[in-house]
């Protein structure tokens, strides 16, 4: 009987395989890191056959330390990073280009020009994104205008293009389906999200043709079945969903209202607006939640990009310390009565302001401030970050301070000392659940719901379980000093750009 569930996350650091059983308790995991390419300021590139690898071969070591047939998966469920833009070959399946990685900025440009040229409102309608190098769009038209011959290829229909599950729905499936899910497609920027169809007036725009283009489904669906000489038996793909809405499934936010906040290598906070489409008006995304059953729940998003991302530069770039975990006790012993400040603008700045090029600041040193002073500086501004998305979201969304309560998962989420400082900064309750493999278990859902393995989302919903609630604690009048500082340090790192 197959009873089993293998989720592969496919994240901007590494790749990830979870082997979960019928109740949704994890069997077996494995993990592996691949290289990322810097190959100028402000590019960062991915060999999206070093991203087949390591899927590859997570997902034969946790089948392997899960000590199970095969045959007895009932089902895949891919999650992935978003927006990283793959175009191959057709005929070959190779990529004519490494990966371009949703932090690349080098089409930024470009978006300025379609700006200017006040492309933006109709962008927005159509797709509730904004025209910055962040989405896919742009990224496609620069490998067309860049590869030799690409273009040309592209148009007779010998090329593909594909964010990161489609090129790894095809791979698995051996080049038998090119196909993405409405969440991916939602961030495009080709995507119309209330018609639920590529759209040609922007496929115009962005001069990509459509041929192109995955068909888009469901997020459960019967995607494909595997080659059976990957993994030993032909297993079936039923689900698909970009991270951020994986996440937010995995944290059962199925009722409008309901927020999640990621904090991976970025932070990503999604607001469930149920079936309307809110055009947000303070620079947040609207998207799509999630579509199941051909009904479409959308979302208002706010993405923050550099969050788990300024640890590993304090360890790779700082060299002040060896490992995360250390982040938390380091900032703990920082002198109090500094106030240094880091807008991490390393890749520009995301929401609410879109700045792509922007770039990374310190305020506040004295001769005192060493690597605690760093470190605190570090974890509180994505704390920072992370308000400057809860404020846009209740302006959106019309409601008053008392009614946010968060829902937190990733890597950071594990610091106490993180989440006690995004309660006093944000006045708000943060609910930290039992499970912080909230991404794949949301990619395990969807796949282990379309086999009949698992609930509904009510079912499902009752399997969420809160480990702790961290309470504010802060003054009041320290929250807003402390935020005002904030705020200045953004706006001086914006001034010193112009
Ligand atoms: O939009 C980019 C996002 O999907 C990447 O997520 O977890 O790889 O930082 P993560």
């Amino acid at each position: 009987m197959a009873s089993y569930i293998l989720a592969i996350d496919q994240g901007t650091t590494s790749s990830r395989s979870i082997i979960f059983d019928e109740t949704l308790g994890v069997t077996a995991s494995d993990q592996r890191e691949f290289t990322q390419h810097f190959p100028a300021s402000g590019m960062v590139e991915h060999d999206a056959e070093d991203i087949w690898d390591s899927v590859v071969a997570t997902a034969r070591n946790a089948i392997g330390k899960a000590q199970i047939e095969p045959a007895s998966i009932a089902g895949i469920g891919i999650t992935n990073q978003r927006e990283t833009t793959v175009v191959w070959d057709r005929k070959t399946g190779k990529p004519i280009h490494r990966a371009i990685v949703w932090q690349d900025r080098r089409t930024s440009g470009d978006c300025a020009r379609l700006q200017k040229e006040g492309h933006e409102a109709l962008v927005a309608a159509k797709t509730g994104l904004l025209l910055d190098p962040y989405f896919s769009a742009t990224k496609i038209r620069w490998l067309l205008d860049h590869v030799e011959g690409a273009r040309g290829k592209a148009e007779s229909g010998d090329l593909l293009f594909g964010t990161i599950d489609c090129y790894l729905l095809w791979r698995l499936t051996d080049g038998a389906c090119h196909r993405t899910d409405a969440t991916n497609a939602a961030r495009t920027l080709l995507y119309n999200i209330h018609d639920n169809c590529w759209d040609e007036e922007l496929l115009a725009l962005f001069d990509i043709p459509r041929a192109m283009l995955p068909t888009v489904e469901d997020c459960a669906f019967e995607f494909g079945f595997t080659a059976k000489e990957l993994f030993g038996a032909s297993i079936p793909v039923l689900g698909m969903a970009g991270d951020q809405h994986a996440a937010t499934i995995g944290q059962a936010c199925f009722a409008p209202g309901m927020v999640k906040s990621t904090y991976g290598t970025g932070c990503f906070m999604v607001l469930n607006t149920g079936t309307r489409a809110i055009r947000s008006e303070n620079r947040l995304l609207t998207t799509i939640a999630y579509r199941l059953d051909g009904e479409t729940t959308y979302a208002l998003e706010g993405a923050i990009f550099i969050a788990g991302a300024a640890v590993q530069w304090l360890r790779d770039g700082l060299g002040i310390i060896k490992n995360a975990g250390e982040t938390g006790p380091l900032a703990d012993a920082a002198d109090a009565s500094q106030e240094v400040v880091l807008v991490p603008a390393f890749a520009g700045l995301g929401a609410p302001y879109w700045e792509p090029e922007v770039r990374g600041a310190i305020f506040g040193l004295t001769r005192n401030s060493g690597p605690a002073e760093f470190a605190r500086a570090a974890l509180e501004a994505v704390c920072y970050q992370t308000r400057d998305l809860v404020e846009a979201m209740r302006a959106d969304w019309g409601r008053s301070d008392g009614d946010v309560t968060l829902r937190v998962d990733g890597g950071m989420v594990a610091s106490d000392w993180t989440m006690q400082f995004l309660a006093d900064i944000l006045d708000a309750p943060i609910d930290r659940p039992t499970i912080l493999e909230t991404t794949a278990v949301g990619a395990a859902w969807l796949a282990g719901m379309k086999a009949g393995l698992y609930p509904g989302k009510d079912g499902f919903a009752e399997i969420w379980q809160l480990q702790r609630r961290f309470e504010p604690a802060m003054q009041e009048a320290d929250r807003e000093r402390k935020y005002a500082n904030w705020q200045r340090a953004v706006q001086s790192a914006i001034a010193q750009q112009a």
